[in-house]
């Protein structure tokens, strides 16, 4: 049998409005103290191709130990997968870890629904892209928040069909715990009987290896960190001077993460005309871009539990310090 190739996709945001919420979340978080910027802005064109060259840093072990991971255990993962159920992946990225899964653990011809979900239509794009030798994939891209995509994937939900959700890439990092806990019960409450959550988390390790991954010796996570400037000066009709910034990672043990901040090299006028910014940064002054939270496997599996999920199995790569984390919906 030969299931055609269809794609479908659901829109939920124009360019205006997308530019206008960026505007708002620009001048509400740089003028919040500490400053801040929302890392979600980091990943447009170039970000995304910056952050897909991190991850082939051999300082930057994430997404290689995920994907040997999914690689290794793709048959435990979707072993039960039948015709007809859903993988619903929110920040596909490049479609890699999908494809190893989906390359792992399902029998080639099996038709299942995939449903990527992203705010970037660009990222959307290049994930359905990575999923085109997958001939029995229905493929549905959802240009929307993880919370709306979530939304509009269980409305669709109707009679056996099962659903596994991916967050994969320890993009769980990038919440602070309540934000976390807050969205994980979101996910929990999309799910019904026999739906199921794969979680992929990065873990505690030494401060040194940590440095090294979030600031690295080629430079590309300064890049990536100081492309958001870049993105304010294109988008917003900005004049941000490079040079006035570098790039800072550093670890904090108590909240037990990596932040990234750009610093301020001298004090200095910043002016965002689209997005009503005019303020003064005093040498040294940081705009905080990032949190990349750090676990440990029991912290993940309770984590989960608290959010009304039951833990099926767990996969812990020890070298790399990586966990991917099964659970279930009941
Ligand atoms: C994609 C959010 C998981 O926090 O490790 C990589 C992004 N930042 N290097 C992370 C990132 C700096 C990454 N996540």
């Amino acid at each position: 049998m030969r299931t055609a190739h269809a794609r479908v996709s659901q829109r939920a945001t124009d360019p205006d409005a997308a530019t206008e919420a960026l505007a708002n979340d620009v001048r509400f978080y740089l003028n919040q103290n500490p400053r801040q910027l929302p890392s979600k802005y980091l990943y447009d064109a170039l970000g995304s191709a910056l952050f897909d060259a991190i991850c082939q840093l051999p300082w930057y072990r994430v997404t290689r130990a995920e994907l040997a991971l999914l690689a290794r255990h793709a048959p435990d993962i979707l072993g039960a997968f039948a015709p007809g159920d859903r993988l619903v992946e929110l920040g596909p990225g490049n479609g890699a870890k999908l494809a190893t899964l989906v390359a792992g653990g399902l029998p080639p011809k099996l038709p299942i629904e995939v449903h990527l979900v992203d705010v970037s239509d660009a990222a959307l794009a290049t994930a359905a892209r990575g999923l085109t030798g997958f001939e029995s994939l229905r493929i549905v891209t959802h240009e929307a928040t993880y919370e709306t995509g979530l939304l509009q994937v269980s409305r669709e939900a109707g009679g056996e069909r099962r659903t596994m959700v991916l967050f994969l890439g320890s993009n769980i990092g990038n919440f602070d715990p309540d934000a976390g806990v807050a969205f994980l019960r979101k996910v929990r409450s999309a799910l019904r009987s026999g739906d199921s959550l794969l979680l992929g988390a990065d873990l505690r390790k030494p401060e040194e290896t940590l440095k090294l991954a979030y600031d690295d010796p080629l430079g590309l996570t300064a890049a990536f960190n100081l492309n958001l400037l870049v993105r304010l000066n294109r988008e917003l009709d900005a004049d941000i001077s490079l040079e006035g910034f570098r790039h800072e990672a550093l670890w904090n043990e108590e909240a037990s993460r990596v932040e990234m901040h750009l610093v301020s090299r001298k004090s200095q006028r910043i002016r965002i005309p689209r997005a009503g910014v005019d303020l003064t940064l005093r040498d040294g002054e940081r705009i905080w871009t990032e949190s990349s939270y750090k676990y440990e496997p029991i912290q993940i599996t309770r984590l989960l539990e608290r959010c009304g999920f039951r833990v099926r199995s767990q996969w812990v790569d020890n070298d790399a310090r990586f966990a991917l984390t099964l659970a279930a919906g009941d």
